[in-house]
Parts: C-alpha cells; sequence; structure tokens
C-alpha cells in the first residue's frame, strides 16, 4: 500500500480513453486499488480513478458521506466502492449544475451540469456484479470519476468558462454575492 503521484490536467495519461479489466479479481488489480484507496484518503478526495494515478484502466473508487447528500430522493450516503469497467445509464434528461474539484486540477472549482438521476453498475474486487440507482451528489460523483476513464476532465464539461476559478476566489465571490442579496 502506498501512497501514489496523481497526474494532473495536461497529462496525456487523463485523456486516453482507459482499457477494461479482464479479471477484476487479479491480484494485481487488489493491489492497484489498495494503493489508490490510500491516495484518495491523503489528498483527501471523494474518489479517483485509476488513469489519475497514471495506470490507464477502467477502475474507480468512491464514497459518499451523508453530509454530502443533497436530499434529493436516490442520494444516497455510500461506503468505500470499488467499481471495474462501469457501465452508466443516466435515467431520463434531467440535470443540475453544481460546483466540482478534481485532485487533477487543483486549486480549482468549476459549475458542471450532470444528470441528476443514474443506473450504475460494474464489477468488485470479489468479481461480484455491483448495480445501483442512485441520484444528486452520489450520480454526480460517479458520472465525475466515470468521465476519467473515457479521457474527460470536468472542464471539458462545463458550459459557462465564467463559472471557473480558484476555489479561493470563487468561494470568496459567492459571499460577497450572499451579501448583495442581503443589502
Ligand atoms: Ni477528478
Amino acid at each position: 500500500m502506498a501512497i501514489l503521484k496523481i497526474a494532473r490536467m495536461g497529462h496525456p495519461v487523463l485523456a486516453r480513453v482507459a482499457d477494461p479489466v479482464e479479471d477484476p479479481t487479479d491480484p494485481a488489480i487488489r493491489d492497484l486499488v489498495a494503493d489508490m484507496i490510500d491516495t484518495m484518503i491523503d489528498a483527501p478526495g471523494t474518489g479517483l480513478a485509476a488513469p489519475q494515478v497514471y495506470v490507464p484502466l477502467r477502475v474507480v473508487v468512491f464514497f459518499v458521506r451523508p453530509e454530502r447528500t443533497t436530499g434529493m430522493e436516490g442520494d444516497t450516503p455510500v461506503d468505500l466502492t470499488v467499481l471495474i469497467n462501469p457501465v452508466l445509464e443516466p435515467l431520463g434528461q434531467a440535470a443540475n449544475a453544481a460546483f466540482e474539484g478534481c485532485l487533477s486540477v487543483p486549486g480549482l472549482t468549476g459549475k458542471v451540469n450532470r444528470f441528476t438521476h443514474l443506473r450504475y453498475s460494474g464489477f468488485g474486487l470479489d468479481g461480484q456484479r455491483i448495480e445501483r440507482t442512485v441520484a444528486g451528489f452520489h450520480a454526480r460523483v460517479v458520472q465525475h470519476e466515470c468521465d476519467h476513464l473515457d479521457g474527460i476532465l470536468y472542464p471539458q464539461r462545463m458550459d459557462d468558462l465564467a463559472e471557473f476559478g480558484f476555489v479561493e476566489e470563487m468561494r470568496r465571490r459567492a459571499a460577497e454575492q450572499t451579501q448583495e442579496t442581503q443589502k
């Protein structure tokens, strides 16, 4: 187990389509996942995709803390999940916008539209199939992480680059806008 270096936006490993994992129960995948979890917790982050640690395979890890959920039906907290060869299926066209960050885009945040309802499936380290129907923040995290497997970073999903900036500045802006509306 080890904390790995995280690739940053601009590195080619983040821009390519990752390869499927042939055998989710392969001990090498188990070792990779252990290192990804260490790296994600150390960062800290709520999700990590294998290409972010320079491994172009279709593996993501994530969790959702109760305080991050939106209250939307289906937006459930989830314990640490390992998803290998994930498949995403949006349920309907409903989407909402919220700010995201990414360990490969450090210090920055941007507003991204994501599907609010999603069914996802994939395989765990035991080779067992996982299938869940989720919504809200949970659905957002899964979409963000699985985008990494197709070489897509969240800025590429943004509709308005005016909503992209450094976390400190965007927080200041949000606080000032709140004050404005209170005047
Ligand atoms: Ni990311």
